[in-house]
């Protein structure tokens, strides 16, 4: 492959996912098999200001395939938003020889490299690195698949206490605006209901769904809540309204938090991982730039970033379906 890249610098952004590292370590190595020397940016776009790069080659990534959390640390970096700090990030990279980069995060670490790359004509390409999976242009971010198992895992455990207490539970999971999470647990562990905030289902049909399941003869319920929900209450008034609504129910709140970032990447992560690396990389080096690289029908594709950072990822609707009739 014909390329005058000779210098590629790699970074993770904004909140971590597992599979962050598997994805370094894939840069790393590709860009190793391409004899093109590769540079760890710490802190994300915060350490590139600051010039805090480490060159890295194919044995500096070893044994952290299966590690959460990001080796090169991430950071949200606001003077990377201002001209001025990506003047300062410019400068860093030239003084470094550094030619181009390859940012693993989410769309708000794209939309910064997609203004960097107009502003430097300064190649860069996108690997979605978050447990959201709230990006446009691929099935899956990085992150999401270990989230979704972890989630489950921990809804089973919480189902057991509640099962011999005969309690109703809320658990909040993360997911910023999107309810992808709060869908695919929500079906995977069983649950009664799931509030998203793509469908407003309501207090009434809340308590409706609720009674339905007593009159069922269950004797507990897990209802998941995504955490951008638009019920418009917390998961704790949550518990107050329908112990106010429905006394024979016992209600008790979990708030799973970021237990559901960290762990040791799915196997699935780190296969998608590894794709992206490769495919981010060799990407840059015919030429491309300003890219996500995505997983379409289980083919790495490219997204412009204008339309990563622009699109939403749409909820399955016939996830709900599956969820509506799952819980009668
Ligand atoms: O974007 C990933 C995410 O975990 C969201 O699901 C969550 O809302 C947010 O990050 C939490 O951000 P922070 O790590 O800054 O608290």
């Amino acid at each position: 492959m014909l390329h005058t890249i000779k210098k590629i610098g790699v970074l993770t952004s904004g909140g971590d996912a597992p599979g962050m590292n598997a994805a370094i370590r894939s840069v790393v190595r590709t860009c190793a098999f391409h004899d093109i020397k590769c540079y760890g940016i710490y802190r994300g776009y915060e350490g590139m200001i600051d010039g805090d790069f480490v060159e890295m080659d194919a044995r500096s990534v070893k044994g952290i395939i299966n590690k959460g959390g990001t080796m090169l640390k991430s950071a949200r970096s606001k003077d990377f938003r201002t001209k001025e700090g990506r003047a300062k990030a410019y400068e860093q990279l030239r003084k470094a020889g550094i030619d181009a980069f390859v940012v693993i995060g989410g769309d708000g670490s794209f939309t910064g490299a997609m203004i960097f790359n107009k502003e430097y004509n300064f190649p860069v390409m996108g690997i979605p690195g978050t447990i959201d999976n709230d990006i446009f242009g691929t099935t899956h971010t990085l992150g999401y698949d270990t989230a979704l198992n972890t989630v489950v895992e921990v809804i089973d455990k919480i189902r057991d206490t509640a099962s011999s207490h005969n309690r109703l539970f809320f658990i909040e999971v993360m997911g910023r605006d999107v309810g992808h999470i709060a869908l695919n647990v929500g079906i995977g562990a069983g649950a009664e209901e799931i509030l998203i905030p793509e469908e407003d289902l309501g207090l009434d049909r809340l308590l409706e769904s609720l009674r339905r399941s007593k009159q069922s003869g269950k004797s507990s319920s897990i209802v998941i809540v995504a955490e951008g929900d638009k019920i418009g209450k917390s998961v704790f008034e949550l518990k107050d309204y329908v112990e106010e609504n429905m006394s024979e129910y016992e209600v008790r709140v979990s708030v799973l938090g970021h237990m559901q970032r960290g762990g040791a990447p799915s196997c699935f992560d780190r296969v998608l991982a590894s794709r992206m690396g490769v495919k981010a990389v060799e990407s840059l080096i015919t030429g491309k730039s300003s890219y996500m690289v995505g997983m379409k029908n289980d083919v790495m594709d490219l997204t412009p970033f204008d339309q990563a950072v622009k699109g939403k990822s749409k909820i399955n609707k016939e996830l709900l379906r599956v969820s509506d009739i799952m819980s009668i």
